[in-house]
């Protein structure tokens, strides 16, 4: 894809899942990259084979994004290693299925700044100077989730809505401009986020699970496209327009069968 070649872009959470195929797919395009997640070994294996493979630039800076100060401590070291991003994949993530009550204070504290706070901490470190170049991109990963409550998934599901909201938001507000802005929607994905989340495996399976490779590659041509909104299947469309047209009654009882447990 033309649109990625010769950028440099940081991809958060890429130790595992969706976000190791971002990796992949933008390397064999022609990026940069930087990547970031708490595990740095896993961060320095996907390097080197990266580097191998693509033979393209690739930096690892490990961040805990779940500490408040983790985005401004990531954005200064990847200046002081002289790199400017071009574009923003916020991709990290993760979620807690059970009754609410069954998750901890701490755990809920850090989905939020995880999934929400962080997420809109590096975008507002990082637009001001896509806004300077009049050139850039912002790729934030949201969920079918974020279009639904979800009891048994409610706090997650909520900080998917945030993320679609701010994410349209931001794109509409950008039109005009040379820089992009994208929110991906994937169904479930056959990555860590299940073992992370509590979800059944079994349970998932049953629900079809995506490859994360196919998932990375809609989001990147939905960023390189410039749409508002990408799915990760084109057939998600159809609950999605549901979703706009059900009573919350039913909205909920849907949302709770698919992840009662
Ligand atoms: N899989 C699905 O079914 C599915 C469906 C819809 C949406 N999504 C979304 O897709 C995105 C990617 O998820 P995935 O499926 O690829 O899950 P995954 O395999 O569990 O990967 C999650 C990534 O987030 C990183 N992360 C988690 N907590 C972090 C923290 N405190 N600081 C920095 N990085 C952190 C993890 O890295 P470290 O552990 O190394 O820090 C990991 O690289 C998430 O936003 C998720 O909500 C997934």
């Amino acid at each position: 894809m033309q649109y990625y070649i010769k950028k440099t872009v940081l991809v958060t959470g890429a130790s595992s899942g969706i976000g190791i195929a971002f990796c992949h797919e933008l390397a064999s395009y022609g990026a940069a990259l930087v990547l970031t997640s708490r595990r740095e070994d896993r961060l320095e294996a996907l390097a080197r084979e990266l580097r191998t493979k693509y033979e393209c630039e690739v930096t690892v800076i490990p961040c805990d994004i779940s500490d408040p100060a983790g985005p401004e401590t990531l954005v200064r070291s990847i200046r002081e290693n002289g790199i400017d991003i071009d574009i923003l994949i916020n991709n990290a993530g993760f979620g807690f299925n059970g009754l609410f009550p069954e998750g901890s204070p701490e755990m809920y504290q850090k989905m939020m700044q995880v999934n929400m706070v962080s997420l809109v901490m590096l975008t507002r470190l990082l637009l001001p100077d896509m806004i300077r170049r009049d050139s850039g991109g912002i790729l934030n990963i949201a969920s079918m989730a974020g279009f639904l409550p979800v009891p048994f998934f409610g706090v997650y599901s909520g900080t998917k809505q945030f993320v679609i909201n701010i994410s349209w938001s931001l794109w509409k507000e950008l039109q005009g401009t040379g820089i992009h802005v994208s929110v991906l929607c994937p169904g479930p994905v056959d990555t860590e986020f299940m073992e992370v989340a509590g979800v059944d495996r079994k349970i998932a399976a049953f629900r079809g699970m995506q490859k994360p490779e196919s998932v990375a590659l809609r989001g990147l041509k939905g960023l390189a496209d410039n749409a508002p909104l990408k799915f990760s299947r084109s057939l998600l469309r159809i609950p999605y327009l549901l979703s706009k047209w059900l009573p919350v009654r039913l909205g909920l009882l849907v949302g709770g069968l698919a992840m009662r447990k």
